[in-house]
Parts: C-alpha cells; structure tokens; sequence
C-alpha cells in the first residue's frame, strides 16, 4: 500500500525537484472551491465549522500566555496511523488527512500538508482556516515568524513530536526573540474536554505460541545481550512505539484501526521489565505469561501506562544509561531524561531485532500470503463476472474484497484501508471510495485494487491493476513496464548491506528507459501481524541495508493524471542467492516473492520484455500454482482453481501464441515444464 510512501518525508526530502514535480501536475487541475471574500463564504457542505473550537483554543492560549499553538497529527507513539482521540488536528481543523500540521494564532489559523490532501483539506476546512501547499518545517516557521511578534510565545505539547521535529522548530526560532514553550496539558484536548473518544478498553491478548517466532522471553534476552555487547553497555531500552512493544511481548490489541497495538511504553533493564499499560484491560492468560517468573528478571512489573515520565525520571536518576531509538521518541520523553544518561541511535535495538524475521516468522508470512492469494483470486474472478453486468463500482468493490478476506482463516481483517479506484481516481495517490462518491468499474476502464489483510501469522499488502475490455497500445506498454520494473528488481542479486535505496532504482529502469515514472516510493517493510508498513525496511534513503530475512514490498507504478493508474505491488523475502563465485564473505542476496497472485495477461504485451524477464514470470507462475493451486482444491474452489491455471500459462518468448494458446496445450505444456505439478 503506498498511500504512506508519500508522507515518507526523507525519501521526498531527497528528490524534491522530483517530488514537486509530480504534486505540480496533479494540482493544477484543482482549485479551492472555497470562497472566503463572499459573505457568508461559499463554502462545500463537506466542510467542518470550527469556530466555535477555534475560539475556546484561543482562550485557553491566553493563558498560557501563548501567541500561536502547534497541532500535529501524530500521537505520542510517533504512530502513522491514529486513534480517534488523537485526531486532535481533525478535530480542531475538520481535515482529516493522514499527514499535516496545524497552527493556529490568536488572530489566524493555518494548515499545512502535501499535495495529496490539497483537495481534501479544501474540502474540509472552513474559512477560519488556510491552506499552505508544503509541507517543510521551514515555511511553517517562515510564517510563525510572520505572525507572532518578537517577545511572545509558542506551545506545543512536547509529547507530540519527535526529538528531531522539536529540534527543527528551536533552531528556526533561534535568536528570533520568541520562545518556543513546551506546554504539557494538551489544550486541543483540554477544549475538546467530554467530546474526546475515551481511552480505548478492548482486551490486550497474548499471541498463540503457533503465531510467534519465539517466546517473549527469548526475545528478552536477545535485547538485553544486545546491550551487553553495544560499546557503551547501556543499563535500560526504552521503547516508545506501540509495535516495539507488542512485539517484544507477543501481545496484540485494537487501540488504533487496522493496527493490532496498543498504547504502551517499556523500560527494559537487565535485571527488571517494566510495562506501562492499563493493566485492567490485560486477558488473565497475559497477565499470567508476564508475571510467571515473578519476582525475578522475567518477571513484567505492569505499572500505569501514565507512570512512564515520572517512572523514567526517577530512574534516570540513578547511574543508569538509557538507550532509546530516536525516530518514535518524542521530546517529551526525552527531556527527562539527562544527556549524560542517554544512548541514541536512530532506531532502538527492538525495531532492528523486529525488522529481520526468523525461519519461524518467514514460514508464517508466507503462509498468510497462500490464504491471502486466495482471497485476492476469489476477488478477481469475481470482478471479471460483475463487472460486465456494471454491478460493481469502487465501492463495493473495496468491500466485498474486504468480505472475501474476513473469511480466510486467522484473518482478523483489513491491514489498511483498502484503494479501490477506477479510470482516472486510480491517478490520484491517495484515493479510497465512500459510499458516496464511487465511480462505477466498467470494461473500458482499468481498475487498480491496493489491499491487505491482517492475519494471526502474518501482514499482507498487494496491489493488482487490471482491464477486462481493450486497453490503449499505451496502456499496456505503460502496464509492461511497471512490471518489467516489478520483475527487475525482484530478480535483482546484490551483496549484502546494500540499502534499498541503493537498488530501487531497478523498478524504474523500464520507465525510465521511454521517459516515464512514478513519484513515490517503491516498498516499505511489513509485519508479522503488526504494521502494514514497518519501517525502518525499505527503499528509502532513510531505511536500512536490506539483510536476509527482511520482507519488503516492491511496487511501482505508472499515473497519468486525470486518465488512469497502474500499481503492481507484491511482498518479497531478502533471501540467499545462488551466484556463480563467491568471492565476499557474505553470500549475495537476491528476493523471494511471498505474494502469489498473477498479473492482468490482457495487459501484458511481452514484445517489450526480455527473455529473462519472460522466463522469471514463468517461473514465478509456477509458483503459483504449486503453492495456491492445492489450497483453493482443498478449498474446493473449483472455479478459481481454473481461473489460475489459465491466468498463469506460461509466456513464450517473442511470439503471441502464448496469449492464444489453448488452455489444454498450455496446461500440457506447464505438466511437461513441471513434472511435479498438480496437473
Ligand atoms: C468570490 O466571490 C466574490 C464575490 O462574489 C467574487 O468577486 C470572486 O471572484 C470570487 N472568487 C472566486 C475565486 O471565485
Ligand atoms: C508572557 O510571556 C512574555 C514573554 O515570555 C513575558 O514577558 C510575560 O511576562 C508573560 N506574561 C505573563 C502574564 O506571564
Ligand atoms: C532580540 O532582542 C535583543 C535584546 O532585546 C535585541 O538586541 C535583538 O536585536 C533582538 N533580535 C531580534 C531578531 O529581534
Ligand atoms: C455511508 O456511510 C456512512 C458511514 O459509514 C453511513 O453512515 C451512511 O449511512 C452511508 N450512506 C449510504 C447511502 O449508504
């Protein structure tokens, strides 16, 4: 799923010319619909009236003696995606968008995000708020500067942003003469007071031995030798993001939607495991599993989940070191804790650990992915029925996909919300149907469908593009080279520690070659039934060097604005290649691809690729089959069984037989390829 690709900022930060490039096009067909110099403004029926929040805010500020207020839409947790009680800068702006900051002064309110959410926040925000088209910290404080005079102040809840956030905003206001004050009462929270969604109260469940790579013992242990051997023998980890922590416990909840976390923080020491949660909410079999070994070191002190500052300021104390990974720490957190007393480093040692699955964890990915193929199939044959008849539109189409994967086993819903956009919406990055604005799918149209599933054993993500009518000469061409770009850097073999960054640009090399790309990212790293994008694994420039074991998905992609979308994504495992010399210490690497769904035939045109690239699909088909192919006959899903075998005939190089050949020769043709086969 891209959607987040894009809020990405490090990957954008470093081809902004790209970047921009890319938001210019797809904004200049837009304009605000808004007109505020009317009176009464002419605004959409969309928007969200604000001042009557607006004015309470503004109120309290002045008590604080604060002259502008700053609203992220982040939690404490640095999380991507957000409770309802976090969505403070929805609530106080009406803009709902994933990515965005607000300020509001005593006078003025602004809002600013990234071209994705251009249209929606003119959609959203009623007059009392603008529009700023960036999202750099600099114009943000570029118009503080503007607004508030010297000698005042500036609020923010320090327990909203990130140590580097809060770092960016002290040095613009360095030597302005304004103030920047950390406030610790939330005001938008303190305004919003008995309106705000209460905390969450749904069960914090242990995970099934079956569906964890080890014990959260074990897991234990790893980090604690971990600090043992870093140069500066820290004496604590503290984690700060929700999946650190229901990783490190094998613990799940349902605190944030379509992310199995929950609010917690963890003080891990050698000798003492502090976890700071609403204990209540604790199934005795959890509480139990935490507190066998007590007392002793593997024994979970639950305390309050509100505990943790005056906890980690007691502790710190102490002779102690802490050791934190900087990018899910906010700066609340870590002001309290001495400079003497820290060890930083981008991630935490939970985060690393996490980011490379055990043979235990990859065998549970890839089980999730066969159940999840088959749900993906069911859906495309189904399309293929309906969407003649012109019953399907986006829609429905996103739920009854939705549907299909509920009712796979260990599926606990969606990972995301799903993309289900046809024609032109599928050249929009961000796009996900309601019920009320939902374009009808036909067969003159392509359609692109980004989705996943949260499973027991694992996350899954995939996106297929198809047309069931006559796609463009361009269409397919365009269609070809995204997955040229699929199959290139999914084939790729490279030495080990090389970063993603380093390699992704083998995705676009096909679009490359006649003028073409894409502007967001090309994978992210995914969870065994955690996040669907898990960072820090990826192409990004701030991602780490992909190592054996790490899962990442590979999808790029081709929009033309205003006509249509292509996305191929797939999951694939860093794994072990067979290379001809081994000449490094290390083996090389190269990609296994988890996820098993064919790609749109109708749109292939295989004149454009490479015998190589030919016999990888071929290849990567036959997977399929032997994977899927006896789990929809278990099933006994005898329809899509077929559907398989015919949507994964091989291709013959440099002819177009293979698109006319009989399903029985090239049922044959596979069985004589495949002496192993199902056939
Ligand atoms: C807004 O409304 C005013 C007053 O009717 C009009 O003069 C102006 O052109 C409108 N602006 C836009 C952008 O439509
Ligand atoms: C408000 O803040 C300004 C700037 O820091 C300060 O000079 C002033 O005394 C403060 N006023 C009150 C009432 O605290
Ligand atoms: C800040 O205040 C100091 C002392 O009042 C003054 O000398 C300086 O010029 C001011 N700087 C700015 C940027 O206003
Ligand atoms: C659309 O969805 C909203 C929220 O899910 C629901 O309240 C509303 O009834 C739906 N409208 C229609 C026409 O289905």
């Amino acid at each position: 799923m891209l959607c987040s690709l894009w809020t990405s900022w490090p990957w954008i930060l470093l081809v902004p010319g790209f970047a921009m490039g890319w938001t210019k096009q797809s904004s200049s067909a837009q304009t605000d619909i808004r007109n505020c110099s009317m009176v009464p403004p002419f605004l959409p029926p969309t928007v969200t009236a604000t001042s009557t929040q607006l004015n309470a805010l503004r109120q309290l500020m002045q008590s604080y003696n604060i002259s502008a207020y700053i609203v992220p839409a982040t939690d404490a947790h640095m999380s991507e995606y957000i409770a309802k009680r976090d969505e403070r800068l929805a609530w106080i702006s009406g803009f709902t968008g994933s990515a965005g900051t607000g300020v509001v002064t005593l006078k003025n309110a602004a809002l600013w995000t990234d071209s994705r959410y251009w249209t929606q926040a003119e959609r959203q925000m009623d007059c009392n708020w603008e529009l700023q088209k960036t999202f750099w910290t600099d114009a943000i404080g570029e118009w503080i500067l503007q607004e508030i005079p010297v000698g005042e102040n500036i609020g923010l809840d320090p327990f909203l942003f990130s140590i580097a956030l809060w770092q960016d905003y002290g040095l613009i206001l360095q030597n302005s003469n304004r103030t920047l004050v950390p406030i610790e009462d939330n005001l938008v929270d303190l305004v919003w007071g008995t309106q705000r969604p209460p905390a969450p109260t749904g069960k914090i469940y242990l995970l099934p031995d079956a569906f964890t790579g080890s014990t959260w013992q074990e897991k234990v242990s790893d980090i604690r030798s971990q600090m043992k051997q870093h140069p500066r023998s820290p004496t604590a980890v503290l984690l700060a993001a929700l999946e650190e922590t229901a990783w490190l416990f094998n613990l799940r909840g349902d605190d944030i939607p379509y992310n199995p976390v929950f609010y917690s923080y963890t003080l891990l020491t050698a000798s003492d495991i502090s976890l700071f949660v609403d204990r209540n909410r604790l199934t005795a079999e959890a509480l139990q599993s935490l507190s066998a070994a007590c007392p002793g070191p593997l024994c979970v002190q639950v305390e309050d989940y509100d505990q943790v500052q005056a906890k980690v300021r007691a502790f710190t104390q102490g002779d102690v070191l802490v050791w934190i990974g900087k990018e899910y720490t906010t700066y609340g957190l870590y002001g309290v804790i001495p400079q003497d007393k820290l060890v930083e480093s981008i991630y935490s040692p939970v985060m690393m650990t996490k980011a490379v699955k055990n043979t235990k964890e990859q065998e549970l990915l890839r089980a999730a992915h066969v159940r999840d193929a088959v749900a993906v199939i069911q859906f495309l044959l189904w399309l293929e029925k309906n969407v003649p008849k012109g019953s399907v539109d986006e829609f429905s189409g996103a739920r009854h996909v939705d549907k299909l994967r509920r009712e796979q086993e260990h599926c606990q819903g969606p990972s995301f919300e799903t993309i289900s956009a046809s024609g032109f919406n599928a050249a929009l990055a961000h796009y996900s149907p309601s019920n009320i604005s939902s374009r009808k799918l036909t067969v003159g149209e392509m359609y692109l469908s980004d989705s996943g599933g949260q499973y027991l054993d694992g996350t899954t993500d995939i996106t297929r593009t198809v047309h069931w009518g006559e796609p463009t000469p361009f269409q397919k061409e365009a269609y070809t080279r995204v997955l040229m770009g699929n199959i290139d850097l999914a084939k790729l073999v490279f030495p080990a520690k090389t970063s993603g960054r380093m390699v992704e640009a083998f995705a676009r090399r096909a679009l490359w070659a006649v003028g073409l790309n894409y502007g967001h990212g090309t994978g992210h790293g995914i969870g065994n039934f955690l996040s669907v994008h898990e960072w820090p694994v990826g192409f990004q420039s701030n991602n780490v060097p992909l190592t054996k074991g790490m899962f990442t998905s590979i999808e790029p992609g081709y929009y033309w604005d205003g006509e249509f979308g292509i996305r191929i994504e797939d999951v694939a495992l860093v794994v072990e290649a067979q290379t001809k010399y081994s000449a490094g210490e290390q083996a090389y690497l190269t990609f296994e691809v988890v996820s098993l769904v064919p790609y749109d035939r109708n749109l292939i045109d295989i004149s454009f690729m490479s015998e190589e690239q030919i016999q990888y699909l071929n290849t990567y088909y036959q997977t399929i089959r032997q994977r899927v192919g006896p789990e929809l006959q278990r099933r006994r899903l005898e329809e899509e069984y077929e559907w398989l075998w015919k949507h994964t005939q091989p291709f013959s190089q440099g002819t177009l037989l293979a698109a006319s050949l009989s399903s029985l020769a090239a049922t044959s043709l596979v069985a004589a390829l495949l002496p192993d086969s199902q056939t």
